[in-house]
């Protein structure tokens, strides 16, 4: 494809959205990135968040973590590019350990993943003995390592359950956590470190949570959705589980990036809010013109949106920057992240 024909996919798609001028420049990137990825032999996975021009290019998968999750798992190709966060890349890598895994943008972390350690989770396991570990996809390898199960946002109801245990800890969103805890009827508690143990409280709870918050998620309100709701009545508003459970009940659906996405496609609503990462409403506005999605920026991942076009063709470039996960860890994260894909 030259750099013409690309335009006119993109324009054919992006055309309300991204200013011809910017088109025009993104267009010949991603023909420079299509080329590499032939030499290359390689593939490119793009998470729901980023921004519209690379998310509408040069991806040859898109969607929410365990979708992508899954499709890393099945790539023939030697190197999996990817377009998203660090704990994305590095999932990509625990499932495809002889295969090159490159991350765009060196940066690219998640306040989830940095607000755990595997020794908070070894200590957590010392502290509750048998009680099986799900710990959220947004985390590090190590921290997967000391993990029975990993769940994502859209399967954490499914993981939780398939446990068939009467207490799980779930790690480390706070808010997911609570969401899952009100979906499934369990008691949930927050054990402060070093405090007096919860197994001989007398307390009655069914789960053990961690004070993670993503930093996007936390900051959306009642009171934002209240503005929006009066400003304009007929809004239909969606939030991801990331969200506080407060902010998810104020909403009209709750969901996983994919979930999102796909509730619009199906509803006939005119009007949308989405509570997520801005970038998300500018791709779900993309593919339905029809429909108004209203979107609140100046919330935004700062680490998604270090993923740039430009850094995408340089990661293929100049073979950067790989991600490498030992060994021994790899083979325990694995297990938990086989046993995450395996469940709806
Ligand atoms: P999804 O699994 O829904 O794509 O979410 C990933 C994420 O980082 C949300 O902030
Ligand atoms: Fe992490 Fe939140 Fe950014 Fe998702 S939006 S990558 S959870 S900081």
């Amino acid at each position: 494809m030259n750099s013409q024909e690309m335009y006119e996919k993109m324009k054919s798609r992006l055309e309300k959205i991204v200013p011809d001028v910017e088109l025009r420049i993104k267009a010949e990137i991603a023909v420079e990135i299509e080329e590499l990825k032939v030499q290359k032999n390689a593939v490119i996975l793009g998470h729901n968040y980023m921004e519209p021009a690379l998310f509408y290019s040069i991806p040859d998968f898109t969607g929410d973590s365990l979708d992508l999750s899954r499709k890393a798992a099945q790539t023939d190709k030697n190197v999996i590019v990817f377009c998203g966060v660090r704990f994305m890349a590095e999932t990509a890598k625990i499932l495809n350990p002889t295969k090159t895994v490159l991350l765009p943008a060196e940066r690219a972390g998640c306040s989830l993943a940095a607000s755990i350690t595997a020794e908070d989770v070894r200590n957590l396991k010392a502290r509750f003995p048998g009680v099986p570990v799900v710990t959220y996809v947004n985390t590090y390898a190590d921290v997967k390592a000391e993990s029975d199960i990993c769940c994502t946002s859209s399967n954490a109801i499914a993981v939780v359950e398939s446990l068939k245990s009467d207490t799980v800890i779930f790690l480390p969103d706070e808010y997911l956590a609570k969401n899952v805890a009100n979906e499934t009827g369990k008691h949930i508690v927050f054990p402060t470190p070093g405090a007096r143990n919860f197994t001989d409280s007398g307390l009655d709870y069914q789960m053990i949570g961690w004070h993670g918050r993503c930093e996007v998620h936390e900051k959306f309100t009642v009171a934002d959705i209240q503005a929006v709701r009066a400003q304009f009545p007929d809004v239909v508003v969606l939030t991801h589980p990331e969200c506080s459970p407060e902010v998810v009940a104020a909403s009209d659906f709750s969901g996983s990036t994919n979930a999102m996405i796909r509730y619009v496609q199906e509803t006939k609503a005119r009007r949308y809010l989405v509570l997520t990462e801005c970038a998300m409403g500018d791709n779900i506005a993309a593919a339905n013109p029809e429909k108004d999605m209203l979107r609140l920026c100046m919330v935004r991942c700062p680490h998604m949106n270090t993923i740039t076009m430009e850094e995408t063709r340089d990661a293929l470039k100049f073979n950067r920057y790989i991600i490498d996960v030992p060994e021994e860890i790899r083979v325990k994260a694995y297990r938990a992240v086989q046993r995450m894909i395996q469940i709806g």
